[in-house]
């Protein structure tokens, strides 16, 4: 099992260049099977979710290319419709493939996903949208089966805007007949990714960041050469790590509104930001302030993928932060692992009550989901001492390169294999 160590203590400085979105990257790795010819993709990052996308790419019969970051995927000989269960368990945005293998297919096979453990996490929009559109749907012994003599443009209003069911409706009707509208759809900025994607194939798509999104159906989608956009996610791990060390540290390749609600909340902490473009300079503060209340909100709200590591910034910041997670129900299980390490939490439901102590100190935590996990590896960073972070089998589904980037900005840390 791969675990870091870690001493704490070191303030962080230097500059970090964002990876390619995950959560842009595995919609767009599904996408790529609307078309028969090469879809070129650029800057995807090394994790582990990622590795998964493409093995069941492969298995559904595509060819994949990657030289470093540069991914080459050839659908032409695609042939299944079947996304292969033990892969479904690993990663849940394999739900998205439901979408575009019904597309190519007309019909699509999938297990239950997986993914992190942080909450039900159901999938009744896909399916009911799906379902507006013309698929007819199984559920049988744990199995999803899709068919659809044809996909045809509907009006779908979703009861909550899912990122995930907004994207596996998009992809299923960019070649449905007719007009698709997406009402009170996810607003996130990978779904405008996602739609710059798709209309660079030659798609009809618009309206993507704004609530509602229109489809117009198109006969065929050519092949694409793309650079996803960077991940927010990742470049708020690092500012909140600077602003728990100390230390000054410039990010590039994510805008600042895609991160503004991370961004007020550490500027009420006390630290001070500089933005222009898509660079970031967070400079840290003496003592961090408790902000009163932080809620996770679909975007443009506080996200709920940097709810665990702005839970570790409080353990540390003086008085008492209030957090509800509203997105997953079981989203605290770091706390626990926190408390080893000397934080003051307390958990009910979706509430988390945090009072600030003056300093953490370093443990054996265990790293139990992906965001969660990350969390620990800042407290380590932060905290007085040795810790070990065990388990990252988590943190390497979405950070690329984590402890070398780390390393660069002054931390010690360092991966060995227990
Ligand atoms: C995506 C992100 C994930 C992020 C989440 C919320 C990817 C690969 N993952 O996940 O990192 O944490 O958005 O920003 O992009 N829901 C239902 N029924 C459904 C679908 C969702 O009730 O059919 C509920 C979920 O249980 C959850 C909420 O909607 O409470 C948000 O889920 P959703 O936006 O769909 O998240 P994901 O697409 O799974």
């Amino acid at each position: 099992m791969d675990t870091y160590i870690v001493n704490g203590g070191e303030k962080l400085y230097g500059k970090v260049q964002a990876q390619g979105a995950k959560n842009a990257v595995l919609p767009l790795l599904a996408a790529s099977i609307l078309t028969d010819e090469q879809v070129k993709i650029r800057g995807v990052p090394q994790i582990t979710d990622v590795e998964n996308m493409l093995r069941i790419l492969r298995e559904l019969g595509c060819t994949i290319k990657r030289r470093g970051e540069n991914t080459l995927i050839d659908s032409a000989n695609a042939i299944s419709h079947e996304i292969p269960a033990r892969l479904t368990k690993e990663l849940r945005s394999s739900v998205f493939m439901l979408g575009s293998v019904l597309t190519r297919f007309r019909k699509a096979r999938i297990s239950y996903p997986g993914g992190c453990d942080i909450g039900l996490r159901p999938i009744d929009l896909h399916l009911s949208g799906l379902k507006r559109l013309g698929v007819r749907i199984n559920e049988v012994g744990g199995f999803i089966e899709c068919s659809a003599d044809k996909l045809v443009g509907a009006d779908i209003l979703l009861d909550f805007p899912s990122v995930g069911a907004t994207e596996n409706i998009i992809l299923a009707a960019v070649k449905a007949e007719g007009l698709t509208v997406i009402r009170n759809a996810a607003k996130e900025p990978e779904i405008v990714d996602l739609q710059n994607f798709l209309n660079a194939m030659g798609a009809k798509v618009q309206g993507a960041g704004g609530g509602t999104v229109v489809v117009e159906g198109v006969k065929r989608l050519h092949g694409v050469e793309y650079t996803p956009i960077g991940d927010r996610i990742e470049i708020g791990t690092y500012l909140i790590a600077t602003a728990m060390c100390g230390g000054e540290i410039e990010t590039n390749g994510v805008p600042p509104e895609n991160i503004a609600a991370l961004l007020h909340k550490l500027r009420e902490n006390g630290c001070k930001i500089h933005t222009k473009n898509d660079k970031i300079v967070l400079q840290s503060c003496a003592s961090l302030r408790a902000v009163d209340l932080v809620e996770t909100m679909p975007f443009p709200g506080f996200p709920t993928d940097l709810q665990a590591q702005y839970s570790a910034l409080c353990c540390t910041a003086s008085g008492t932060s209030l957090i509800v997670e509203n997105l997953f129900e079981t989203r605290y299980k770091f706390a626990a692992e926190l408390k080893r390490m000397g934080a003051d939490i307390t958990v009910r439901d979706r509430t988390a009550v945090i009072r600030g102590v003056k300093r953490l100190h370093g443990a054996k935590i265990v790293a139990g989901d992906l965001r969660g996990g990350a969390a620990l590896v800042l407290a380590a960073l932060a905290a007085e001492g040795q810790s070990q972070v065990l388990d990252l089998s988590h943190v390497d589904r979405g950070y690329a390169d984590f402890e070398y980037k780390l390393k660069k900005l002054g931390a010690k840390i360092r991966r060995v294999r227990v």
